[in-house]
């Protein structure tokens, strides 16, 4: 199901990067404020839903299994909603594309109903586990029909007719799967638990609460908690504003840092503790980033983030740190590249299997243009250099972030960085290189 073409792009060195930006609404609430008003009863507006590939697939599958999604305007959406459990059998298989997010919060919320679909995505999401996101809600009842070798996508699984209650210790640190127990169990009578080791980003815990229903979530462990959801309530209709994406404003943030003279103030960006991890990292490394206003953001605390080029030093990042910066590690390694000393960033297994083997591409991204970087076990290390070479052609796998850190890694090299395809940026970014030539970049 990949039609896209392939667009290869070059970024150089140039001026400094100056002025104001947005980036789009974050892409983990647009999902869930999808899927979630789409099991609500009446109509709910989201607004600043982010309209990347990726979110416009799950729009797309909620609309299939007979909620009313539409689209109003510049990221304004009304979702008319057909309550929990109250999903229809889709006429044909979803396609989530490229995103791991949707497909699996939406394999939780067809779990709870009593229907059958069929999901699949492109080659890269073909290529990603699902086993563990299928064991729980196998365990709450749900029949999984069909699959690819592995447990891969495309699966055909059948809902529950009356959903079971479980409490699961989550073998991962994933808010994907903690999601996809949580949307399944909104279904079964009595509560839902999930015990996770670490903290992972608790966007649907907040909206879950947003639209009426009871979670309560205790620390659990030293870094843990257990979130338990009572089952069947009737989901209120509620609008939603969606912040915007701190793991998109890493790309111009770190773009920033890194090109001498720059100063870019970013707006409204979401810090929610648990996804701000690579902040916290970069200004343990010298970054001046200021937090120049903090305001309530629908549910969510947002900063206009004022960012100044600065010297950076080599930092050791600690495993219990990864959930809250997972997606961010490439942008981390590239900014790692330019900094005196060593950067050892450890716990990285989980980046095995995201959009690509993120551990490979990034050590690739980085070894093609003349950076040092070795993985010891889960561990990645980069010895900082003043000046690094570029001059690369960087593979980016189907994964926008990979492309996005391969730009950003060539407005600060020697030699131009060039990426065999922009086109797979739209999944999260779509406006990405607009909005970075607007700052002065030199992308061509
Ligand atoms: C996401 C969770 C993370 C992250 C992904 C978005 C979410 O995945 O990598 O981009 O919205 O729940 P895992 O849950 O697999 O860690």
């Amino acid at each position: 199901m990949d039609t896209a073409v392939s667009t290869p792009l070059t970024a150089r060195r140039g001026g400094a990067l100056q002025g104001r930006a947005r980036v789009p609404g974050d892409k983990s609430i647009s999902h869930r404020a999808l899927i979630l008003g789409a099991l609500t009863v009446g109509e709910c507006t989201v607004a600043g839903l982010l309209e990347g590939e990726d979110v416009l697939h799950t729009a797309d599958a909620v609309r299939a299994l007979g909620a009313r999604v539409e689209r109003g305007g510049d990221g304004i959406w009304r979702i008319h909603g057909v309550g929990v459990g109250g999903f229809a059998s889709p006429a044909g298989p979803l396609d989530f594309g490229n995103s791991g997010t949707g497909v699996r919060l939406m394999f939780g919320a067809v779990a709870g109903c009593p229907i059958t679909a069929v999901f699949d995505g492109d080659a890269s999401l073909r290529k990603r586990p699902m086993r563990r996101i299928l064991d729980p809600l196998e365990k709450m009842g749900a029949r999984v029909l069909d699959q690819a070798e592995g447990g891969r996508l495309p699966l055909t699984v059948q809902g529950a007719r009356d959903p079971i209650p479980i409490a699961y210790e989550s073998p991962v640190p994933s808010a994907q799967l903690k999601s996809a127990v949580l949307l399944a169990g909104l279904a079964a009578p009595g509560e839902t638990t999930v015990i996770e080791a670490e903290a992972t980003r608790d966007h649907t815990e907040r909206l879950l609460k947003h639209f009426g229903a009871k979670v309560v979530s205790k620390p659990q462990g030293e870094h843990g908690r257990r979130i338990t959801l009572t089952g069947q309530p009737e989901l209120e209709p509620a609008n939603v504003v969606v912040p915007a994406d701190p793991s998109s404003a890493a790309f111009p943030l770190v773009a920033a840092l890194l090109v001498p003279g720059s100063d870019v103030t970013l707006e409204a960006v979401m810090t929610n503790p648990l996804r701000t991890g690579l902040y916290t990292t970069l200004k343990e490394m010298g970054a001046k980033i200021e937090t120049l206003a903090t305001r309530d953001g629908g549910g969510e605390e947002v900063a206009d983030l004022r960012v100044t080029a600065s010297a950076l030093k080599g930092v050791d990042v600690p495993p219990e740190r990864a959930p809250s910066m997972i997606d961010e590690y490439p942008i981390l390694a590239v900014a790692a590249s330019f900094a005196e000393g060593i950067t050892r960033m450890r716990g990285l297994q989980e980046l095995r299997v995201k959009e690509s083997d993120r551990l490979a591409a990034t050590v690739a991204m980085l070894r093609g243009n003349g950076a040092e970087v070795v993985i010891e076990g889960d561990d990645m290390i980069v010895t900082g250099k003043p000046s690094v070479a570029g001059g690369g052609d960087v593979a980016t796998h189907l994964d926008h972030r990979i492309a996005m850190a391969a730009l950003v890694m060539g407005l600060a090299t020697d030699n131009p960085v060039r990426i065999d395809d922009a086109a797979t940026i739209a999944t999260s970014f779509p406006g990405f290189v607009a909005l970075m030539r607007a700052l002065g970049a030199d992308l061509a």
